[in-house]
């Protein structure tokens, strides 16, 4: 899927988004500064070759720019989330009018209560689906998930996230066999070390760097990670960086701030 996307969702930052959930002590984000880091990132998937989709804000909703945790879209249809934190759990709903003007209803799949899944848990290696078992992502969030997968031909296996808030906070598949971690999940038995072609272990400073998009012919990344930046230079990717400050406030990273298919 990766060389062969055609569109992306993104919602648009809310003033409230100040008040983003976070664990880190970067401080809070600055609405404008996040508005035009926003442009830059809808003008990077644009350079990429996507139709973009833009969404206005939920004012209500802090983490609303975070769409990546309101759905996984699979080459064979797209699973709504349950997002966990309470914050967050209505933002499915309120992303399920503009998937329904992508995917037949037949091809909508939902996880329902007291199953919780967001899509910054799940990480695509072929037709297999690493999920990780986080604050976020639940047993039964999983269960029903993999169940999804399971109908529509695919497979899945748990991945323990323990110290960061998502999978791929710690690491994306780049595809071609290319995969990046850093953190907890450099030692991750789950990511047998056979079935990537290479994978680069980013260094703890550059960690943020770990989680990148890519599509089509481009990789986008977070600006500011030279080692990372190097190896998918050395991998023979085209890069566009943007810049991720203020979303980084509130512990986003690239791929949480769009749906891609
Ligand atoms: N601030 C991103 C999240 O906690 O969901």
């Amino acid at each position: 899927m990766a060389s062969n996307f055609t569109h992306a969702i993104v919602r648009r930052p809310s003033h409230s988004v100040c008040d983003g959930l976070t664990t880190s002590d970067l401080g809070k984000p600055d609405y404008e500064l996040a508005l035009k880091q926003h442009d830059d990132y809808i003008e990077a998937l644009k350079q990429a070759g996507v139709e973009v989709t833009v969404l206005p804000a939920l004012e209500d909703h802090p983490d609303c720019v975070f769409v990546e945790d309101t759905a996984v879209i699979t080459p064979s249809g797209a699973i709504m989330d349950r997002p966990a934190d309470p914050t967050r759990t209505a933002e499915a709903g309120l992303m399920l009018p503009t998937i329904r003007e992508f995917f037949p209803d037949e091809k909508i799949k939902q996880i329902t209560e007291p199953g919780t899944l967001e899509g910054g848990d799940v990480m695509m290696v072929g037709d297999h689906y690493y999920v990780g078992h986080s604050k976020r992502t639940n047993d039964e969030g999983y269960r029903q998930f993999a169940g999804f997968l399971t109908e529509w031909g695919y497979t899945s296996e748990q991945v323990p996230v323990t110290n960061i808030l998502h999978l791929k906070t710690g690491g994306t598949y780049v595809e071609d066999g290319h995969l990046l971690v850093s953190g907890e999940f450099k030692a991750a038995p789950q990511y047998r070390r056979g079935q990537f072609s290479d994978v680069f272990e980013v260094p703890d400073e550059e960690a943020y760097g770990a989680d990148c998009v890519r599509m089509n012919d481009k990789v986008i990344m977070a600006a500011g990670y030279p080692t990372v930046k190097g190896q998918l230079e050395k991998w023979g990717y085209d890069i566009i960086e943007v810049e991720m400050s203020e979303f980084r406030k509130i512990d986003g990273s690239i791929t949480c701030l769009s749906l891609r298919f």
